[in-house]
Parts: C-alpha cells; structure tokens; sequence
C-alpha cells in the first residue's frame, strides 16, 4: 500500500497546494458516489429550482459540481482555497458557470445573499478548531438568501472498524476527540491507497454549530445502501458487494435552512 501524503501545512489543510489538489484528483471515491453526493443532490433537489444558484463550497477538482450541473439543471459556481484545485475544475468541470477562490475566509466576487443553496462535502475534516468550522459556516450563511437551504456531507470519525470500498476511517479501535487529527486513506483510480491527516468532526457536532452560526430546521440522515439502490448509479451499486457499507454506513448528511 502507497501511504504517501498530501501536504498539510497551507491554508485548505490535507489537500492544499500542487500535490495536494494532484492528490485529490486521483481519488475514486466509490462509497461517496454511492452513500454521499446521490443523497446530498436529493436534498438540494427538493428546495432548488433549475437555473437557480447552486454554490459548491470547498469544490476542488469540480468533479462533484460538474455532476450537481447536469442532475439539477442549477447554476453551479464552485468555491475553493486551493488554486490549484480552481485550475483543475476550470479545466475539467465544463457545466460549472463559474469558479471563485476563498481568500482569508471570504468567498471573493459573490455578494451577500446570492445563492439560493450552498452544498458543501468533506470540507471540515480539512479544519483543525471549532473556531475554523464555524468561520466556514457563517461565509457560507453570508451567501445564501434566508431560507435558503445548506447540506452538508461528512465522514463520521466513529466509522473505524470497517474496510469500506474505497476509504479507511482513523485506525481500528481509535476513538477521536473533536477537531482531533486522524488518518484517512482513500482508494486512487489506480488502484493504490491516498493517506492524509484529516480532522474528526463527531457528527452529533455539526447541528449544535449550525445553529450557533443562524441556520434553522437541522437535520441529519445516514444513507443506506438500501436506500442507494433507488438513487446511485445502478453500474456503481452493481460493481462491489459494499459489505461494510451495509454494516455501518459512514456518511453523513446534515441539512439546514439560513435563517
Ligand atoms: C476533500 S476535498 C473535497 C472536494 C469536493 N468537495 C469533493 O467532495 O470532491 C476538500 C476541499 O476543501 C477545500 N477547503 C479546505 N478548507 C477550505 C476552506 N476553509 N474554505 C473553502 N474550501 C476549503 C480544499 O482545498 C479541498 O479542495
């Protein structure tokens, strides 16, 4: 197994920089097409009208941006603090209308009040403090009109035990502490395995910071692989068995309303 890792030190954590948007770009991300991104458009899906403003914050490559585009028929600008991730989607993810770097925290070139829903997936694990999450959170209040809807997707950092398809959680029998750096490996296209320190945020977490940062109405689902059967892509359902997808799922959604 290859355990290299993606540099940590700039702003944008585990994937910053050259390396780390190389990095990320060569992920498969399996169960995340499985168990995440299908249910994360669902939510959207029944709040969002076409041609309404979709933001993707914490996009990176694009590749998920790309396919809100074509699913939900939104205008989908992408959001990010990597540069390098930026040019990657800009090249890539032709259905995003635009793409639109964070700088000190702040989305550049997008008003107050903009967008009619923000998704964002895997960002906080990039995040080291409550203090960091919760700056994430009120930009992202800041974009959206009141009512409008945010989901987000995490991996729970309880999930240790299990080999999941394509991702590895922490270290078997480790509990992690909030904000608390933790392994992640994460199968590449290739077939090699991707390391990186991420940062566990318990999920239990999320609702309580949600609603300090004025958001309404949070709730929070874990997506079967049952329920993905009716949702994901029927070729990726059919291509692995997920047996520890099915014993414990490991993600995440949280939904909320600007308030
Ligand atoms: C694990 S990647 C996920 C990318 C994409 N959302 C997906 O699911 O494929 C995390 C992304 O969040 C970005 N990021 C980290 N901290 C951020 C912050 N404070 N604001 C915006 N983006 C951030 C990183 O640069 C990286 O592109």
């Amino acid at each position: 197994m290859d355990n290299g890792s993606a540099g940590q030190a700039e702003e944008g954590g585990a994937w910053a920089g050259p390396a780390g948007a190389e990095a990320f770009a060569a992920v498969e991300a399996a169960t995340d097409w499985l168990l995440g991104y299908p249910f994360v458009f669902e939510a959207l899906s029944r709040r969002l009208g076409a041609d309404e403003l979709l933001v993707d914050y914490g996009c990176g490559p694009g590749r998920v941006a790309d396919r809100a585009a074509r699913v939900l028929g939104a205008r989908v600008v992408g959001v990010d603090t990597s540069a390098e991730m930026l040019a990657i989607a800009r090249s890539t993810a032709t259905a995003v209308a635009e793409f639109h770097l964070v700088r000190d925290g702040r989305v550049t070139g997008l008003p107050d009040e903009c967008a009619d829903a923000v998704m964002c997936n895997h960002v906080p694990a990039s995040l080291p403090t409550e203090e960091a999450l919760l700056g994430v959170f009120a930009e992202i209040r800041r974009l959206l009109r009141p009512g409008a809807p945010f989901v987000l997707l995490t991996t729970d950092p309880d999930c240790t035990e299990l080999e999941y398809t394509s991702l590895r959680v922490g270290a078997p029998g480790v509990s992690y502490r909030l904000g608390e750096e933790m392994p992640l490996r994460l199968l590449r296209t290739d077939g090699s395995w991707q390391e990186v320190r991420n940062h566990a945020w318990p999920v239990d977490r999320l609702p309580i910071l949600l609603e300090s940062a004025r958001f309404r109405e949070v709730s929070q689902r874990r997506p079967t692989v049952d329920e993905a059967s009716a949702l994901a892509d029927p070729a990726l359902v059919g291509r692995h068995p997920w047996t520890a997808e099915r014993a414990a799922p490991p993600l995440v959604i949280t939904s909320a309303l600007a308030s």
